[in-house]
């Protein structure tokens, strides 16, 4: 055994595991709670769901075939205001990124990353045998404008999770015309914002925006991200993409159905950005946010804050596994009226009346 271990590649060493929200089945065991009565605001999932046309695409796939994609591709593109040969898309943007990285980093080639941001960045990097090159917010969580020079990849999150800022566009484009890399904006969120950087795709050789189904389209579970990126950038993708670029049968069919029901999007998004408003008013805490969750310091330990919560039955998201978030971070998502009007109550019973 001990000699099959040397097999391992050393980068491993520089990781922790992905630390993802924690999961109703989880703390209704550990706490004895019912799973019914349990809210989840800590995965930044969107509680209102896909459209229902989903639900009978999903039950109409055929699992025994293999997935074709290319009317996905061709729905994904008309969304995105792309043409079908720019978009690429996997298993989750994290599949999308996943492929990406390994068509730019090779070992000993350094990524930038502005912490506190998501932590798949930092897996991608090392496990890639590169160097993360960490460049920490500034007091606003702004992304530092100086881009270092002998950079491989920039990831850029906006907004940003976990605290909810967005990019303004001159900075983007600054960093993107001084990058010598590839610059990967993540715009998970971006229909929760009043931002929408695809059109910028266009304008460089070096940029990729990649995006998802998870969230505005509630389609966490069918795990189905994409990007638009330039030309030269997405035929090489599809050389180094895994086979069916990791989607699966039913997730494709998710996919379309869920694009051809924009109107059913465009309100859950509005509901969410609607609570949002609610939330933010209810605890001047909250720090504006252009995602579907608000980001705040607490006083205490949010780890504790965020355990006497899941007492109570309602999960959020202490930041500890955030790099450079510190132990005061604390990260809900929007849910429905019902699920924030609980978090409301028992916040205020955790943390006195906001
Ligand atoms: C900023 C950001 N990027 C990417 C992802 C992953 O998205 P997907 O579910 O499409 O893999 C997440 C998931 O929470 C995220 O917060």
């Amino acid at each position: 055994m001990a000699r099959y271990k040397e097999n391992l590649r050393s980068c491993l060493a520089r990781l922790k595991p992905y630390v993802a929200g924690r999961g109703i089945q989880e703390i209704a065991a550990k706490y004895g709670l019912p799973p019914d009565g349990i809210v989840k605001l800590g995965s930044n999932e969107n509680p209102y769901g896909p459209s229902p046309k989903v639900y009978e695409a999903i039950a109409s796939a055929r699992p025994e075939r293999y997935p074709e994609p290319g009317r996905l591709v061709e729905a994904l593109a008309g969304y995105a205001g792309a043409p079908p040969e720019d978009v690429v898309i996997g298993a989750g943007m994290d599949g999308v990124m996943d492929t990406l990285t390994r068509l730019f980093l090779d070992p000993g080639d350094r990524a930038v990353i502005y912490p506190p941001t998501f932590s798949y960045y930092e897996i991608l990097t090392v496990t890639a045998g590169a160097d993360p090159l960490f460049l920490p917010r500034g007091p606003e969580f702004e992304v530092p404008s100086e881009v270092p020079s002998g950079i491989k990849m920039i990831f850029i999150c906006s907004p940003n999770n976990p605290t909810g800022d967005t990019i303004p566009e001159e900075d983007l484009r600054g960093i993107v015309e001084a990058a010598e890399g590839i610059v990967f904006l993540d715009e998970a969120y971006a229909e929760f914002s009043d931002q929408n950087f695809l059109p910028l795709v266009e304008d460089y050789d070096n940029l990729v925006v990649g995006r998802t189904t998870s969230k505005a389209f509630g389609l966490a579970g069918m795990r189905l991200g994409y990007a638009v990126a330039p030309d030269w950038i997405a035929r090489e993708y599809r050389r180094a993409a895994p086979p069916f670029f990791g989607v699966t049968t039913p997730s494709v069919a998710a996919g379309i159905a869920a694009l051809e029901d924009l109107e059913h999007m465009r309100r859950s998004v509005e509901a969410i950005r609607h609570e949002r408003d609610r939330l933010m008013a209810a605890i001047p805490e909250f720090r504006p946010s252009g995602g579907n969750f608000l980001y705040m310091e607490t006083a205490e330990p949010s780890g504790e804050v965020a355990e006497r919560l899941l007492g109570r039955g309602v999960i959020v998201r202490d930041c500890y596994s955030f790099r450079g978030a510190g132990d005061r971070a604390l990260r809900v998502t929007v849910g429905t009226p019902e699920e924030n009007g609980r978090f409301l109550e028992a916040f205020g019973e955790v943390c006195g009346p906001p």
